[in-house]
Parts: structure tokens; sequence; C-alpha cells
């Protein structure tokens, strides 16, 4: 017997429920402070640039400069490391 058989059985009362639809996907993000270097954004977000055009994005996950030196911001291109970059890891 076939769903179709089931729902169109006599002597059903109510009508055949429906499918439940798929729950929308649920956007997340996390933003990550690496010690001494970039934030990492993973997941699904928009980032934008002062102009507040989004900035191309390739990648699920991203690193964004924090250290002000990158040549490719608003992304890492490790040139923290070269300026010697140091964060204070102490919650505000
Ligand atoms: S944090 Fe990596 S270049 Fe600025």
């Amino acid at each position: 017997m076939s769903i179709r058989d089931i729902r169109t059985a006599p002597g059903r009362d109510e009508p055949a429920p429906t499918p439940e639809p798929a729950p929308a996907r649920t956007p997340w993000a996390s933003v990550t402070a690496c010690p001494d270097g970039p934030l990492l954004v993973r997941g699904d977000v928009e980032i934008l640039l002062a102009s507040g055009e989004p900035a191309p994005r390739r990648r699920s996950t991203v690193a964004l400069c924090r250290c002000g030196a990158s040549g490719i911001k608003p992304y890492c291109d490790g040139s923290h490391k070269v300026i010697g970059f140091t964060t204070d890891d102490e919650p505000v």
C-alpha cells in the first residue's frame, strides 16, 4: 500500500496530514580572536567594507585583519607577524 492509498482510503475522517516543510537553514557564524593575530570569521555572514559594499569572499572561513598592517584589508595577509602585533587576550 502506498502513501497515496492511505490518504484516499475510504473511512478516513480527517484529511491526511501534510508533510512539515523542511526547517529553514539556520544562519550561524562565529568569530574567534586569534592570539597575536586576526579574527577568524566562520559561517554564513556578510562582510561589508566601509563603503557598504560587500567584501569579496570565496571561503566560509576568513581571517580579518586587526593589526592594521594587511595589504589586503579587510583580510589578514600575515603581516601581523612581520610587525610583531600582539594582543591582550584577557576578557574585557
Ligand atoms: S592581523 Fe594579520 S595582517 Fe593584520
